[in-house]
């Protein structure tokens, strides 16, 4: 069985609700393959959730950007695993880089958050990545490795999670990695999963890229084999996210 294309949108920290009022009806607007083709999902800022959640076209899903890394109680400021499903929001990105970095979220602290976020009927969307600087030393596979394992070390099931590549210096920067080098990793990791965890796992978990992906380069991305979608960031907010979402259609005629 094929593994569904998959587009992610992380708005990131970032509009305002003229913005999101903007940005959802060209999302409504726009002219999107079958929901057999590909999955969407958007993750709007916390407090844009429920308002995307309810003016959006039922094909997308939201997903949050963040949730808190166990049961909510005395955490200022945090937003927990069950107040999402709560509010009907199936997905959560976790790991994200600028996460990792910032606020230093380590690869056992994302372990945890992503298990607690499954055990309460979330979907994940967890991010790994390199830095430039790790890519220079050839460490790019293994920091990689590291951080799915510190995932795999936490949960018993891959069915709801969908892992993304991200390398560091792609993200933000418009310098995006070659199609080659995604395809090198993704197979890595698809290896990986087959080595560590099982056959099935490594045939059906979906691998998306995210780093600098637009409308003119994710044609060639998406037609690497392991390349199973993406998670877009900046041009998530802008009218090119239909032609990325589209570049489904690529694996559709492969
Ligand atoms: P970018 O961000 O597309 O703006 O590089 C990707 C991401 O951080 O998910």
């Amino acid at each position: 069985m094929g593994r569904k294309f998959f587009v992610g949108g992380n708005w990131k920290c970032n509009g305002t609700t003229e913005d999101v009022k903007k940005i959802v009806s060209t999302l409504n607007a726009g002219e999107l393959p079958s929901t057999d083709i590909v999955e969407v999902v958007v993750s709007p800022p916390f407090v844009f959730l429920s308002q995307v959640k309810s003016e959006l076209r039922p094909e997308i899903q939201v997903a949050a950007q963040n949730c808190w890394v166990k049961k909510g109680g005395a955490f200022t400021g945090e937003v927990s695993a069950e107040m999402l499903a709560n509010l009907g929001v199936p997905w959560v990105i976790l790991g994200h880089s600028e996460r990792r970095a910032l606020l230093n979220e380590t690869n056992e602290f994302v372990g945890d958050k992503v298990a607690y976020a499954l055990s309460q009927g979330l979907k994940v969307i967890a991010c790994v990545g390199e830095t430039l600087e790790q890519r220079e030393a050839g460490t790019t596979m293994e920091v990689v490795a590291a951080q799915t394992k510190a995932i795999a070390d936490k949960i018993s099931s891959w069915d709801n999670v969908v892992l993304a590549y991200e390398p560091v210096w792609a993200i933000g920067t418009g310098k995006v990695a070659s199609p080659a080098q995604a395809q090198e990793v993704h197979a890595g990791l698809r290896k990986w999963f087959e080595e560590k965890i099982s056959a099935e796992v490594a045939a059906k978990t979906r691998i998306i890229y995210g780093g600098s992906v637009s409308g003119s380069n994710c044609r060639e991305l998406a037609g690497q084999t392991d390349v199973d979608g993406f998670l877009v960031g900046g041009a998530s907010l802008k009218p090119e996210f239909i032609d990325i979402i589209k570049a489904a259609e690529v694996k559709k005629c492969a």
